[in-house]
This record gives C-alpha cells, sequence and structure tokens, in this order.
C-alpha cells in the first residue's frame, strides 16, 4: 500500500489537530541555532497546515539525552527560530505528554503551532520495549484527540524505530509529509539507473557507520572517494602507517575485501595520497602536509593525527567529481570546522556545485559544513536533511518511518 500524502490531508485540516513529526535536530552553540537548514525544510508542511487550518502540533528531538530532561537539549532555541522563521508566534510547551503540554494543546486555536518539548526527554520515545512506546504513543494520540492526524515529515528520522517516528501511525490517519516524498523521490535518482559516471563521496570518522552502504555502493556507484577519518582504516588496511590517526583496526578485514573486491570490477575505490597531519587535535596545533606513506614524519612524528586530506587528494576529487554526471555526497573530508583541516572539505563542496548532473549532498554534517563554508543550497541538486536516513534508503533497508506509513 502507499502512503497518503500531505495533499490528501490538507482539504479537510481545518478545525482538526494534526500532529507532525519533524526533524529539528539542529546544531546548537551557546543556545543559538547555528545551522537552521532542518528548520527551514520542515517549516513549508507545518505552515501549509496551520493556513490551512489546523492546530497544528509539532513533535521533534534534539541530541540523545537519554530520556531525561536536560535543559541543554530544550526545544526553546528551535521554537524561537521557527518564530523568526514564520509569522506566527510558535509556542513551546514545559513537558512532552504532560499537564503543559495537555493545556496547551487544548487550548489550540485553528492555525496556531504548538511545538512541545524534546520527546527523548521520554525514554518511552526510544525504548526497545514495545509496550513502553505504545502508551506513550496513546498519550501523544490524545493530544490530537478523537478527530486528529498524524503526518511524519521527519526524513531525517524515519529510519529510527521510535514512538513519535513508528507508533503513533498506528493510532491515528497518518500521511507522509513533503519533505519526506521530495527526498525518497531524489533518492530513488540514486537507486534507479543513476545518469552515469556515478561518483560518491564518502567520509565522516567511522567507517563502520559507512559499511553497509560501501558494500551495496560497490556494486552499484562508479567510484568511491573516500575521505575523513575513516580513510585512515582504508590506508591502513593498504599497508600505510597512520601515526595515531582514527584507525578502526577491527574493520580492516572487511575494508581489505572491499578492495579486493573493488580490484576486481567493483567500483573504484580511491584513498587520499596525501593528508593533512597535526601535532594535536585543535585549532592552532602545528601541522603539515605529508605524502600517505610519510605520515609519521609531520609534527608529532608517530603521535599525529591525520586531520584532512591533503591538496593533492583533494585536487584528484575534485577531478572526479566534477567529470561524474551523479554525484552523492556524505560526510566531510576532515575536520572542517577548523580552518586548518577544512581544506579537503571545502575542495569537495566546490567541486559538487560544478557537477552538470545531479548533486545531492546527504546528512547533518555535510549540510552543515556546505553552509558553514559559505555554499549556498541553490548550488547543489539537493542538500538532503537525512544522514543515517538517507543512508540506510540506499543500503536498501527498510526504514520504519516509511514502512508505518504504508500500513
Ligand atoms: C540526525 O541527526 O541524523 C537525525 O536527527 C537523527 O538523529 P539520531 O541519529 O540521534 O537518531
Amino acid at each position: 500500500m502507499t502512503a497518503q500524502t500531505i495533499r490528501d490531508l490538507l482539504p479537510s485540516a481545518a478545525g482538526r489537530t494534526v500532529i507532525v513529526r519533524s526533524d529539528l535536530n539542529v546544531p546548537l552553540d551557546n543556545g543559538k541555532v547555528t545551522d537552521d537548514g532542518r528548520i527551514r525544510a520542515s517549516l513549508p508542511v507545518i505552515t501549509d497546515l496551520a493556513q490551512a487550518g489546523a492546530k497544528v502540533i509539532v513533535l521533534a528531538h534534539l541530541g540523545r539525552p537519554n530520556g531525561t530532561v536536560d535543559p541543554q537539549y530544550s526545544l526553546a532555541p528551535v521554537a524561537q527560530r521557527m518564530t523568526e522563521l514564520t509569522d506566527s508566534d510558535v509556542m513551546l510547551a514545559k513537558d512532552v505528554t504532560g499537564t503543559s503540554a495537555q493545556t496547551q494543546a487544548s487550548q489550540l486555536k485553528d492555525g496556531q503551532i504548538l511545538l512541545v518539548e524534546n520527546v527523548r526527554f521520554d525514554a518511552r520515545e526510544t525504548s526497545k520495549d514495545d509496550s513502553e512506546r505504545a502508551a506513550l504513543a496513546k498519550e501523544f494520540a490524545a493530544l490530537a484527540g478523537p478527530d486528529g492526524a498524524y503526518v511524519n515529515d521527519a526524513f531525517g528520522a524515519v529510519h529510527r524505530k521510535h514512538t513519535s517516528v513508528y507508533d503513533i501511525a498506528t493510532l491515528l490517519p497518518s500521511y507522509q509529509g513533503a519533505l519526506v516524498a521530495t527526498e525518497l523521490d531524489v533518492l530513488d535518482r540514486l537507486i534507479a539507473e543513476p545518469a552515469r559516471p556515478y561518483t560518491v563521496v564518502l567520509g565522516g570518522s567511522k567507517v563502520s557507520d559507512k559499511l553497509a552502504v560501501i558494500d551495496n555502493l560497490l556494486d552499484r556507484a562508479d567510484t568511491l572517494l573516500i575521505g575523513g577519518g575513516m580513510a585512515f582504516t582504508f590506508l591502513k588496511a593498504l599497508g600505510h602507517d597512520v601515526a595515531s590517526s582514527l584507525l578502526e583496526e577491527d574493520q580492516i578485514p572487511i575494508v581489505q575485501d572491499y578492495l579486493r573486491r573493488s580490484g576486481a570490477g567493483a567500483a573504484k575505490i580511491v584513498v587520499p595520497t596525501d593528508v593533512v597531519v597535526a601535532e594535536a587535535f585543535s585549532a592552532d596545533a602545528a601541522h603539515a602536509v605529508v605524502d600517505v606513506d610519510a605520515m609519521t614524519t609531520g609534527p608529532g612524528g608517530s603521535d599525529a593525527l591525520g586531520l584532512d586530506i591533503g591538496p593533492e587528494s583533494a585536487k584528484i576529487y575534485a577531478q572526479h567529481i566534477e567529470a561524474s554526471s551523479t554525484v552523492f555526497w556524505n560526510g566531510p573530508m576532515g575536520v572542517f570546522e577548523m580552518e586548518n583541516f577544512a581544506g579537503g572539505t571545502r575542495a569537495v563542496a566546490q567541486a559538487l556545485t560544478n557537477v552538470k548532473g545531479l548533486s545531492v549532498v546527504g546528512g547533518g554534517d555535510s549540510a552543515a559544513a556546505v553552509r558553514v563554508l559559505g555554499f549556498a543550497d541553490e548550488d547543489y541538486g539537493h542538500i538532503s536533511t537525512g544522514g543515517g536516513a538517507s543512508l540506510e534508503y540506499l543500503e536498501g533497508k527498510d526504514l520504519p518511518g516509511i514502512g508505518a506509513l504504508a500500513r
């Protein structure tokens, strides 16, 4: 069964309470939102419903507070940013389903928007126990009342079997949000006959997070460019001494198998030829560009940390990217938050803007990186709001939040 969409709901939304699950998990610094991309991407569905006369209750998480109320994970800065970006005063309940949420939900007027506090303040949201999640789902549904409806527009969280993503859909008439629909459309273009050459750029710190997607992409993409912390496990698997750089020793046999498959006709795996090594993990640490077989000779010697791909590698990666008709990028090439180690990520971000075909930036970190480095959303074919979610979709996994809407 295919899911009903927000378009099916809008005509009957007036006067009803609609619960919208959004992914508003944004980076904060000193209580201020530093990248509001996910908020902007989530607002169209929320404001369309409000303008259609619905009373809108938004459910969202921020960070991983592990089921306890922790003020540093409060959605207050998010509510404030939503208020700034809309013409409405977005209210924030002090709790998830407690007296504050209940009272404010019952007093909502048509067209008003209420955000309840971080759903992960309630341990049942992420519980592995079905009955605990079911109990919280009932409390969410009660906020909406007998004529309520549910919209899942939280693409970045659809891979989580959590109450507000999965269980609630069994209790209310449920609809797919426009953001989820757009994200799936774009990712489907990467899966079904992508225009070739098809290049995938993978970075980020942990190779273990990316193993399944590499496995899958080896048979689908033409080239895999490897950067970020995970590149050092590849370099080690190829016999290089990576000094004290991030290394997942236990993943080396799997990586060696991928390299073997690559050599035997699967996608070409490209690893850095040079890296930026630093004496310490800090913005002003002494650093140098070294060849990948000379990492221990940089500042710090055998304690050196590789914190970015080097300029020669960045140039090679950019050439691959610019010669491609389809490019998917997930994960920074280095510690882009520190200027000395941002060069690789900047080069990749820049090269993606020159792609003639479809360029997709996937994921929280890479999306934040392009904005922090001064690129505009319009420079890319699509900036996905989902990191883990887009990877799991490309891996071919069933995503709980998608499946729940099609029941
Ligand atoms: C994300 O940041 O990728 C999503 O908001 C999901 O967050 P999570 O990985 O903490 O579930």
